[in-house]
């Protein structure tokens, strides 16, 4: 008696008997060697001096550059203070926060709990979100208190001329 399991239907049967359509195999390897190409590729950029910051643009985890906005001249924000603003788009509520004479940072201020604003409490040097008593870091915007799990993505700022201008967001790798 043969045994079903064993047995062998067709005399080339194998995992690919179900192909049958004319060139399947030879796309299945060309496909997979484009895979291994483009792997390569950015293996090999990533091992340049600049490749890491290419490699990321590549894979899009670079931190995202918009056109410069300016946020407010320098003389009009005391050192502990913060304004709002929006960035990058309109939709993108934002603070910025004064720490020190040269000393800026800045946030999207959606909380990553449930989006309410988180606002800066200067007497208590913490961002606040008045939701459900979620509190953030300054410095690094992750959380210390309350429901939020997601640090506050940061916009990078710089300045120019006397005034702060947000350039970028920062992206968060997995
Ligand atoms: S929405 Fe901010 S803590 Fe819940």
């Amino acid at each position: 008696m043969t045994d079903r399991n064993t047995q062998v239907l067709h005399k080339d049967d194998n995992y690919t008997h179900n192909i049958h359509r004319n060139n399947e195999r030879s796309l299945d390897r060309r496909g997979f060697m484009k895979t291994l190409a483009g792997a390569a590729g950015v293996f090999a950029v990533a091992s340049l001096p600049w490749g890491t910051l290419a490699a990321k643009e590549l894979m899009g985890l670079a931190d995202k550059e918009y056109p410069h906005q300016k946020v407010v001249d320098i003389k009009d924000i005391a050192i502990g203070d913060s304004v709002e603003f929006h960035f990058p788009s309109e939709h993108d509520s934002a603070v910025l926060i004064r720490l020190d004479k040269n000393k800026f940072v800045a946030y999207q201020n959606a909380c990553t709990h449930l989006r309410c604003p988180v606002y800066w409490v200067k007497e208590e040097k913490e961002m606040v979100c008045p939701c459900h008593h979620g509190k953030f870091d300054v410095h690094t915007g992750a959380p210390t208190a309350g429901p939020p799990r997601r640090p506050l993505p940061e916009i990078i700022v710089e300045v120019q001329n006397g005034a702060v201008y947000a350039v970028r967001v920062k992206r968060y790798e997995a």
